[in-house]
């Protein structure tokens, strides 16, 4: 034994460096990186995926110069996602990049967080995020955080699952309806847009990475994961630590149209209020996802997890000295927001300059900020 490891130690060590263990290697995903919080000087935007995949260190640490392909491959490997999924996605970050900064990005997101302009390709009632102008700014110049994760807006969001470990579609689609329904009673006057499409196409996301894989008809029926979606949300990082892994198989556009159809049409057993009118009720026929296959076995990572932090609700939310999420009265009288306009979808259609100007101008009008 003892000259096993004499020799052992003998070993150059450009042969024993190969060996380094880690805990989160599975058959899926060989390169797993640890959670590395954000500092000051990263830049962070409204999508919890591409913030999560620049914490993991998948896509650059800094969340600046991203490249297309980068993005597409880092999606693949370690979320599932193929790039069928975000090519639209991409090009409209593209597109909101050159829109933004006055040149042409050519293949490079500049940063992540030009993504937050309002009604672009951001949008109001979002499941975790505040809208851009509440019912409490003090005027309608002012704004407030549409960007960053917030824990008080995402509880509003748990709460419609009453505590479910899983959630279906019918579920999700009555989460939808509430965040709507919230948005519009505590948006200032004139603001609020409805983006249907689009919020149940980013929802088909959170089945396609947070569907439980262990359930059966995991294929034909995902149901997510609730203490998943909410680790990922909260922690922006991926819940390696609670049994995920990457899903197969990889999730491409046709299951991201068949999800999100199948969830606006899924049946709603309340209705809260208010909504604009057309808010409940299939917007498309629902598609099939594919059929289940039944040969696909999964393996969970083993080992030690890393522990990602635990956002609290201190330094989150909009807290205006009266608590989070004061509701001004006045917010009531809304005017009619989207009457026969819907906002374009940034994941299935691509976008003009002409586009984002149009929907900007929009709420600023009915403001009376034009
Ligand atoms: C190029 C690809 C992508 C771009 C440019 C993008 C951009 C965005 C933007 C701008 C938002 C904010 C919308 C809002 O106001 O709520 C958003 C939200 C969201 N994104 Fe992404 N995203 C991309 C890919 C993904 C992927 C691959 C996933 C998951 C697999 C994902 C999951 C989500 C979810 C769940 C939300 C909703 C957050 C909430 O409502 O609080 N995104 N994304």
């Amino acid at each position: 034994m003892v000259r096993f490891i004499a020799t052992l130690a003998a070993l150059p060590a450009a042969l024993a460096i190969p060996f380094t263990i880690n805990p989160y290697n599975s058959i899926w995903d060989h390169n797993v990186r640890p959670y590395k919080a954000p500092g000051p000087n990263d830049s962070r935007g409204p999508c919890p995926m591409l913030n999560t995949l620049a914490n993991h260190g998948y896509l650059p640490h800094d969340g600046r110069n991203i490249e297309r392909q980068v993005l597409f491959d880092a999606l693949s490997e370690h979320v599932g996602i193929e790039q069928s999924s975000v090519e639209t996605a991409m090009a409209n970050a593209i597109i909101l990049c050159n829109f933004q900064t006055g040149q042409d990005c050519g293949t490079t997101l500049k940063n992540l967080t030009l993504l937050a302009l309002p009604h672009a390709f951001e949008h109001d009632h979002s499941f975790s995020r505040g809208d851009y102008k509440p019912a409490w700014i003090a005027s309608p110049e002012d704004f407030d955080d549409n960007k960053n994760f917030n824990a008080s807006i995402f509880q509003t969001s748990l709460d419609v699952l009453e505590g479910s470990s899983h959630m279906n579609y019918q579920q999700m689609n009555q989460v939808r309806l509430q965040r709507e329904a919230l948005s519009k009673q505590d948006t200032y006057p004139g603001w609020f847009e409805e983006s249907k499409a689009i919020q149940e196409f980013e929802a088909g996301f959170i089945f396609g990475v947070m569907g439980d894989f262990n359930l059966p008809n995991y294929i034909s029926n995902p149901q997510v994961k609730v203490e998943w979606w909410k680790y990922w949300f909260t922690n922006e990082a991926l819940p390696y630590e609670l049994g995920w892994h990457r899903p197969e198989p990889k999730k491409d556009v046709n299951f991201l149209l068949s999800a999100s159809s199948r969830l606006l049409a899924a049946r709603v057993t309340s209705t809260p209020s208010p909504l604009v009118s057309g808010a409940i009720g299939p917007a498309v026929a629902p598609v099939t996802l594919p059929a289940q296959v039944n040969t696909i076995t999964y393996q969970l990572p083993t080992g030690t997890p890393y522990v990602g932090p635990i956002a609290t609700e201190k330094g989150l939310g909009h807290n205006n000295g009266n608590g989070l999420f004061k509701r001004e009265p006045e917010a009531q009288a809304t005017p009619a927001p989207s009457a026969g306009f819907v906002p374009m979808n940034p994941y299935a259609q691509t976008l003009a300059f002409s586009d984002i100007a149009k929907q900007q101008a929009r709420a600023s009008a009915r403001m009376g900020l034009i």
